[in-house]
């Protein structure tokens, strides 16, 4: 028997814009997706054959690109909420392939979280690096389409460069909030992208988004909380813009609000989950149960992906 887990993530800044080569920055939380691989009679995914209705699409696609030699028996668990936003797909796709890779094909970081990209954009037609290179590599990323300090690695598709940095993860208090709708990244993505080639303010949003995610990394890097929660909540209002708010996601940022430093959507949007920086973690917690909200507490994490086995 072999596996591996991967970290869940959020996004702090520059979702979407990311997907037009802009920059952005995710974190990596203490919540884990793990999968275990054995040998057996037939190929099985959490007990059900392959290709069966509810099985991980991500999972799946695992399993087509590594081509395993024999059967196999895949186990998933998890306590990264699936559908809200805090990278259960990319933590599936990257533990899949660790755990898939007795080969070691995929010891190297950067080759982990490039087949990792490859199959996120498999199975969503459009995406970014940064989700599945958070959960390979933890502690913090910065995505930018220049190459800046603590560079990791680069991704390159098509005419679109992405730098992958290390950034250090800061002593602070983040909650998330789900509203209970989880809304698929794909179609979300593909809205942006049509948006944006008809308006020009969309454009203009995108542009925004870049540069405020690199102003907020600095500060968030610098200990500026205060101004962290301001950019938090210009990115939230950019997004918004860019047709991926919803009425849920607004109720939780009110409820939120007062216990708050910033709050915004985090991921794709359209539901999904707040995140919140917050010196009242508690209070903010309660208040997006109060609202509906589901709390997710979650802490940072410098761990990436972790083999065992
Ligand atoms: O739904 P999530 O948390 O995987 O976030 C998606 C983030 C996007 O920027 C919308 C897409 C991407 O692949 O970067």
């Amino acid at each position: 028997m072999s596996g591996a887990s991967a970290p869940g993530k959020f996004i702090l800044f520059g979702e979407h814009a990311v997907v037009f080569g802009k920059p952005a920055f995710a974190l990596a939380i203490d919540r884990r997706l793990t999968v275990t691989v054995a040998e057996a009679e037939r190929t099985e995914l959490n007990g059900k054959p392959f290709g069966a209705a509810g099985n991980s699409p991500y999972v799946e696609e695992c399993l087509r690109r590594v081509e395993p030699q024999g059967h196999l028996r895949l186990e998933t668990r998890s306590t990264i909420p699936a559908g809200s936003g805090l990278g259960s797909s990319a933590a599936a796709a990257i533990a899949t392939l660790a755990a898939l890779d007795r080969q070691g094909r995929l010891r190297e970081e950067d080759d982990l979280a490039r087949a990792g990209f490859e199959v996120e954009l498999a199975v969503q037609g459009r995406a970014s690096p940064l989700d599945t290179s958070t959960v390979t590599h933890g502690s913090g990323i910065l995505v930018s389409p220049e190459r800046l300090s603590g560079h990791l690695w680069e991704v390159r598709r098509g005419e679109k460069v992405w730098n992958l940095h290390h950034r250090s993860i800061p002593e602070a208090d983040f909650v998330v909030g789900f509203t209970g709708i989880s809304a698929a990244t794909g179609p979300l993505v593909a809205m942006v992208h049509e948006r944006a080639a008809r308006e020009p303010k969309v454009r203009e949003a995108i542009e925004e988004i870049g540069e405020l995610t690199l102003a907020g990394v600095d500060a968030l890097q610098h200990e500026r909380f205060e101004e962290v929660g301001e950019l938090m909540e210009r990115n939230h209002a950019l997004l918004t813009l860019l047709g991926v708010g919803h009425e849920r996601l607004d109720a939780l940022l009110r409820a939120v609000k007062p216990y708050a430093l910033g709050a915004k959507l985090t991921g794709a949007g359209g539901g999904g989950s707040i995140v919140a920086l917050t010196e009242k973690p508690d209070k903010a917690a309660e208040a997006i149960r109060a609202a509906g909200g589901t709390p997710i507490p979650v802490r940072l994490s410098r761990e990436g992906v972790r083999r065992h086995g």
